[in-house]
């Protein structure tokens, strides 16, 4: 296939297997020269955690980076500001403030590390069991104060709180229309429970590597089809099986 849209979370998707990586790497590079084709990052570190994992992985530079799980885009490699007229969509109905509060009510919510914590993004740890208690309970709390909101549970221990129109998947749309990709040029990569939304990016091709947590194996059981792919294989190799299985290479 010539010029499509790769877009791959980074933790446990593409990251995990050094060896597998720098193949891959050298598969997007002749792409990307040869058609054109662009690399998208989906992950959910802030900007600051993803430069410490481009610096250990030297990871090439991407088309553009969709940070915070789907609440920041940035374009431009030096990464200055997020794009506004994003920013300027996920405002609305959004309460940082009072979102912080009704949240902090709830003990077993510990809050993450301040560089997590973002404009449109608010982020806990809660344990597997906590959540399953805390989380129906802070869905009606927020709902009560009329807050547009997305909960997003990833790895068994990550909370985010974002705006309602954010996620990874939102992004992506967002760029499949500036670009002009439809879903059968758009492939997306994942393993965990914030990589859900970019499953559902309509019809486009998805690949959930091999070493996927189980949230995203549950879904996947219930949401089976054929432009949906489960890679034997982890990591970065997980990523070229599904790659060939669809034959974007
Ligand atoms: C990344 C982020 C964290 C977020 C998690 C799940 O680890 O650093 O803030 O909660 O992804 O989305
Ligand atoms: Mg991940």
């Amino acid at each position: 296939m010539k010029s499509f849209m790769f877009v791959t979370d980074l933790d446990h998707t593409l990251v995990g297997d050094n060896e597998a990586l720098e193949k891959l790497k050298k598969e997007l590079i002749n792409h990307r020269e040869k058609y054109g084709t662009k690399i998208v990052y989906a992950t959910g570190r802030s900007l600051t955690l993803y430069d410490e994992l481009k610096q250990e992985q030297n990871l090439l530079d991407p088309d553009a980076l969709i940070t915070s799980v789907g609440t920041e885009i940035y374009f431009d490699s030096n990464y200055k500001t997020p794009d506004s007229e994003w920013s300027n969509k996920l405002s609305i109905g959004w309460n940082r403030d009072l979102v912080e509060e009704i949240a902090g009510k709830f003990e077993e919510l510990v809050l993450q590390q301040p560089s997590e914590q973002r404009l449109f993004k608010v982020s806990y740890l809660v344990k597997e069991e906590a959540a399953k208690k805390v989380l129906p309970q802070l869905d009606k709390l927020l709902q009560k104060e009329n807050i547009k909101f997305n909960l997003i549970y990833s790895g068994s221990k990550d909370l985010d709180i974002l705006p309602l129109h954010a996620d990874k998947g939102l992004a992506v749309k967002y760029l499949q229309s500036k670009w002009q990709y439809d879903a059968q040029k758009t492939v997306v990569c994942g393993d965990s429970g914030n990589d859900i939304a970019l499953f559902s990016v309509e019809q486009a091709r998805g690949i959930i590597v091999g070493n996927a947590r189980s949230e995203l194996r549950d879904w996947y059981e219930v949401n089976k089809t054929e432009y949906r792919y489960f890679a034997k294989l982890f990591y970065a190799n997980g990523i070229l099986e599904g790659l060939h299985h669809f034959k974007f290479i």
